[in-house]
């Protein structure tokens, strides 16, 4: 969604501060990009439809000679993409960018119809700049008039604002989207994510819901929803600039797909006893006291991760678990109460309705556990307790190291949650990355299935029990960057309907564990070749019957989601690759989707 970035200082050239950022920004998904910045007390704006190298040919030529800008990328809601709805949006002598919906943006502008102002583009955006504008005239202050106009507001916002009438003053707030702000020596930097920032600063300000900071060359002052001043903890990041770029790579997602052996030991440092016969989570001890139900709560892959957690967890901790879209469960009336834990999983931590049902739960008096990869992200900051993965920064929009390492937490949990002796299952979890290596070995026969496949128009995805939300998994991911039409079904539906499709042009993709539904899953393809589908089978021994077969080597049953998806996720990288898609940013898709 869209992205945010603002600087003030002499240290740095506007220009590239901003187009640097925005670049970094990308991966949240786009449609149209600005900047604006002062200069001479003229508030000065350039923006267009398209990628940010359009932008950067409209200002090639353009030296900024002011010290305070703001710069923007677009993910459409309000109004088609085009450079009148871009932003920044200025009215008078206020410029704003902003990501996020308001939701009341249609009551307020006929309002201020009323009042005798006019609009230029179909935003909500524009709307919050002439509400500014209009409380400017009678407020005490810029910082003034910009609470008085989100006050006014529904919805969520990141806003950043400047006005001609305070050329040295940037003012940012915040409801429910995400913004960071990046301290330097005489110079300040706004961001919607990190690695905006990150070339220029580690020291990282997060505002909360309702603060508003007053930013200067010299000086950041932080304000409360009531204009009184409050202090904030400042924050020092770990991630290098590297750690955010391809490192050699076509696309960050096959960086981030062969980065996954790496993310699980992250991952897993600091979780083992120093004998390695006990998991140790940093919660509080009594966390799962009197725990009746548990609730794993997410979106999208975060949610099949969750799937899986209900299988680790019901199986090997023998507790009862209940697994929700976010989308649903915060409007479905859940049941909780305080002995229920809900578990919200987010790799980016900003995702509008996991936060929204983990407030939900919080205000139904439930625990709550987060499990995020973004460190202080909105989910990681509100729940009571998180587990981090340390899957380092994933900028593909598709998620791959976000996964496995979530499916790594949900292991951990299980075994956390079974109270006795498990150094077997352990010692598996450690040897997992070289697991993990050997399938991406095969990453090359992988690619050739692609390339016979690519041009095909569907494909289904079969597995069972806990491969079942892989088969969900691969699915997803060969739809979201190939645009293929893809399904993933637990095998033992196929009878049920999809085997209706299948026939000489439908490629099915089959999960076949070395394990008691080995039969079954060979029935299953049996099926499918009786009516000439052509099966590629993911195995853990040979499938004669298979038009493809891979062999993933042969694992304890609750590390096969993890050797099971790495070909999931390289078979859907390659046939995006073979149809030249735009694999990092996929068309219509967000990495963080911050608005409902
Ligand atoms: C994953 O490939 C998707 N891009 C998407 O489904 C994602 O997992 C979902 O939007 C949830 O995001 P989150 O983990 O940041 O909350």
């Amino acid at each position: 969604m869209c992205g945010i970035v603002g600087y003030i200082g002499t240290q740095h050239n506007p220009k590239e501060v901003l187009l640097e950022g925005l670049k970094k920004l990308e991966y949240r998904g786009y449609d149209s990009a600005g900047i604006a910045w002062i200069e001479n007390n003229r508030t000065h704006i350039v923006k267009c439809k398209g990628k940010i190298s359009e932008l950067e040919k409209h200002v090639a030529t353009i030296n900024i000679q002011g010290t305070i800008a703001l710069g923007h990328t677009r993910w459409a809601t309000h109004g088609k993409p085009s450079t009148i709805n871009a932003h920044p949006h200025q009215v008078g002598d206020v410029t704003v960018v902003h990501n996020g919906i308001v939701e009341n943006f249609s009551a307020l502008k006929t309002e201020l119809e009323a009042k005798g102002y006019q609009f230029k583009s179909e935003t909500d955006t524009e709307v919050i700049a002439c509400l500014i504008k209009n409380e400017l005239e009678t407020a005490s202050s810029f910082e003034n008039a910009v609470l008085c106009a989100v006050k006014q507001m529904n919805g969520s916002y990141a806003i950043a604002v400047m006005s001609e009438r305070k050329p040295g003053t940037l003012v940012a707030v915040k409801k429910a989207s995400p913004l960071v702000l990046g301290l330097g020596k005489k110079e300040c930097f706004l961001a919607s994510d990190i690695p905006a920032l990150l070339k220029f600063t580690n020291q990282v300000v997060y505002l909360e819901d309702y603060e508003l900071a007053s930013i200067t060359e010299n000086r950041v002052s932080y304000y409360d929803k009531n204009g009184t001043a409050i202090s904030k903890q400042v924050h020092k990041i770990t991630w290098t600039a590297q750690m955010a770029e391809k490192g050699g790579f076509e696309h960050f997602m096959l960086k981030e797909i062969f980065e996954q052996p790496q993310a699980i030991i992250h991952t897993l440092s600091g979780k083992l006893s120093p004998n390695q016969d006990a998991v140790e989570l940093p919660i509080h001890n009594d966390f799962f006291k009197n725990t009746t139900n548990i609730y794993l709560v997410a979106c999208g892959t975060a949610w099949h991760a969750s799937l899986v957690g209900k299988y680790l967890i019901e199986k090997i901790a023998r507790r009862r678990v209940e697994v929700d879209l976010a989308s649903e469960f915060r409007y479905r009336h859940p049941i909780l109460s305080k002995n229920d834990v809900v578990i919200v999983t987010s790799q980016s931590g900003e995702t509008a309705d996991s936060l929204a049902a983990l407030q939900l739960a919080k205000e139904k008096g439930a625990k709550t556990l987060a499990i995020c990869n973004v460190k202080e992200s909105s989910i990681a900051r509100l729940a009571d307790e998180v587990l981090y993965t340390e899957a380092g920064p994933e900028i593909g929009v598709a998620s791959t190291k976000a996964f496995t390492t979530q499916l790594l937490i949900f292991n951990l949990l299980a075994l956390y949650l079974e109270n006795t002796p498990q150094k077997e299952k352990i010692l598996n979890l450690t040897r997992l990355p070289f697991f993990m290596e050997q399938v991406l070995h095969q990453a090359e026969e992988i690619k050739k299935i692609a390339t016979k496949h690519y041009k095909k128009i569907a494909a289904l995805y079969m597995g069972r029990d806990i491969l079942y939300p892989i088969a969900l998994e691969g699915a997803l991911k060969l739809k979201e960057i190939s645009y293929i039409h893809a399904h993933g079904y637990p095998a033992g539906e196929m009878k049920h309907g999809p085997i209706a499709l299948v026939d000489s042009n439908l490629p099915v993709i089959a999960l076949i564990p070395d394990d008691d539904f080995f039969d079954k899953m060979m029935s299953n393809i049996e099926e499918v070749r009786a009516r000439e589908g052509i099966v590629i089978a993911f195995s853990q021994r040979p499938i004669p019957m298979a038009h493809h077969n891979i062999i993933l080597p042969l694992t304890p049953w609750h590390l096969n989601p993890f050797l099971f998806a790495l070909p999931m996720q390289l078979l859907a990288y390659y046939m995006a690759r073979c149809k030249g898609t735009d694999i990092d940013q996929p068309k219509n898709l967000a990495k963080s989707v911050t608005v409902e």
